[in-house]
């Protein structure tokens, strides 16, 4: 059993700000189930959001994110943000952290869709998340104390079922140990993985989200998916992001015989919001028409790009023809546990940060760039938090008492769950298929219910309740992705209107009028 002041699940963008924000007195352990760099946050090509140039203000990019979320947004938590996002930008730059800039010193800012200003901040061209990453990483001091390998599969609770203590991991040796903790944050990333086409890193595979909900937490928007609409695609696999920055720049989406596909859709034309993008070429893959980015008008595109000229030639694409092949595929979710702008959920003790967590600030769709921004603020948001709150009675008489918490607990976990639960989990490759079949980009009754039905046959129920000791990373990713694959489109199938990611063909207009507004909910009642 190991002891520590916060515990962090994860370890992106969020966890690695909120990591460096904490005060140096507190010992602070990061569990992360591979390497610290083998998430989402490393991958994030475009950048970072915020109003810094002088033609821009806080108050447009408030207006943007409300319209790409299709004003299903927190608007007061987005009015937050948006102020804040000039100074957290400007804190990271002057503290050292490199972004591009001018022969002046200033920074350049690129546009991605959506956004009616180019107020994208990037880093390395393409390679902003990876430089961000480094950074928060070289940063770190000693009380914080790193263990990769690790795989968090359960989340402790007092012997009264209402605050959360601490956690239960498989570590790298096979072993599993235990980890309290006044302070458990989860910072684990989305649930990209969970369908066939995906821009994210196979660590996606929806573990907060799948703890959270197993644990009795809220969670609430599992049904917004944001599908980015251009993944390289090559030989019938997805293979990576290429940036919608790229369109930023002036690349063009065109069918082999160069017609526009954006022309008369939206008047952003190929910067319009992601899901109509997406909505677009998919309806053109479905007729079996293979779509491309044309980018044969942007001036020195390897050195604006990097990485993406990179993953190209890793897969056999020629940049210097000037044609990108893409389909859309899942990027982001906007839903998740349910918290406040300090990482709060429903459950004390127990925090959601990052892609992990639905503060509400995206609301049906994120805008573009709004993500690591999002992990910066929040994760600095928990860390002033945790701070004022390190030494309330509270959280010392929980520390002091934990271990005996944790025994008593483990008595009514055994005395309830006397076997173990041996039932089948869905075929990975199979539940990413159907997800993206029938929970995807385009849904309808007819296929939410298919899936739903196919979902259940697993036992959802019996897989709640079960211990999980026994079980392998491997099989835990499984259980994780089939957890929330089910939030997903249980959700999907109860919001019978159109709003951002979530498309129903059979329901295709937004619904202003009634409860859909609202978000839907999901919380285990009576969690043993
Ligand atoms: C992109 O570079 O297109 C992705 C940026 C984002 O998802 O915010």
């Amino acid at each position: 059993m190991k002891q520590s002041n916060v515990i962090i699940v994860g370890s992106g963008i969020a966890a690695l700000q909120l990591a460096n924000k904490l005060p140096k007195d507190l010992n602070v352990i990061i569990l992360t189930k591979k390497e610290m760099t083998a998430g989402n946050s490393y991958l994030a090509q475009g950048g970072v959001a915020a109003a810094v140039a002088p033609s821009d203000d806080p108050y447009f990019h408030y207006l943007d994110t409300m319209e790409a979320g299709g004003h299903h947004n927190n608007s007061e938590a987005v009015l937050e943000i948006t102020k804040k996002a000039p100074e957290l930008i400007k804190g990271l730059w002057q503290s050292g952290c490199r972004f591009d800039e001018d022969g002046e010193g200033k920074l350049l800012l690129g546009m991605e869709g959506a956004h009616s200003e180019k107020r994208i901040v990037h880093s390395g061209g393409d390679a902003t998340g990876k430089h961000m990453v480094d950074f928060l990483l070289s940063n770190l001091d000693a009380n914080i104390s790193i263990e990769q390998s690790t795989f968090v599969y359960e989340l402790i609770l007092d012997s009264e079922g209402t605050r959360c203590i601490g956690v239960k991991a498989k570590c790298m040796d096979g072993t599993n140990e235990t980890y309290l903790a006044p302070h458990v944050v989860l910072a684990t990333g989305g649930c990209g993985q969970v369908f066939a086409f995906t821009s994210n890193a196979d660590t996606t595979t929806g573990d907060g989200m799948a703890l959270a909900y197993r644990a009795g937490a809220e969670l609430a928007d599992m049904e917004f998916v944001q599908f980015h609409p251009t993944l390289l695609y090559v030989d019938g696999k997805t293979r990576g992001l290429i940036s919608e920055a790229v369109r930023g720049e002036g690349g063009v989406l065109v069918t082999a015989e160069g017609k526009r596909i954006m022309d008369g859709i939206h008047p952003l034309k190929d910067l319009a919001p992601r899901h109509i993008v997406s909505q677009t070429i998919y309806d053109y893959s479905r007729r079996g028409i293979q779509i491309f980015l044309d980018i044969t008008t942007i001036d020195d595109f390897s050195s604006r790009f990097p990485t993406i000229s990179k993953l190209c030639s890793e897969h056999g694409i020629d940049i210097d023809k000037g044609l990108i092949p893409v389909v859309p595929g899942s990027h982001f979710i906007m839903g998740g546990v349910k918290t406040d702008l300090h990482g709060r959920t429903s459950i004390s003790g127990l925090y959601a940060i990052g892609e992990a967590a639905c503060t509400g600030i995206h609301g049906a769709n994120r805008l573009a760039s709004n993500s690591l921004l999002e992990g910066m603020f929040v994760g600095g948001n928990l860390a002033d938090w945790i701070n004022s709150h390190q030494v309330a009675n509270i959280e010392e008489a929980s520390i002091m008492d934990i271990p005996n918490q944790v025994a008593k607990r483990e008595a009514r976990m055994c005395i309830l769950n006397q076997t173990v639960f041996d039932g089948e989990l869905p075929d990975m490759a199979l539940l990413k298929e159907t997800m993206m079949d029938r929970t995807g980009i385009v849904r309808t009754k007819e296929l939410l219910t298919l899936q739903n039905e196919w979902l259940a046959q697993f036992s959802l129920e019996e897989w709640l309740e079960a211990r999980l000791d026994h079980l392998q990373p491997s099989e835990l990713n499984r259980l994780f992705m089939y957890i929330t694959a089910s939030l997903i489109t249980q959700s999907a199938l109860d919001r019978t209107e159109s709003r951002g990611g979530h498309y129903r063909k059979d329901f295709p207009h937004e619904d202003n009028a009634n409860w859909m507004k609202k978000q839907i909910i999901h919380q285990r009642k009576n969690v043993k």
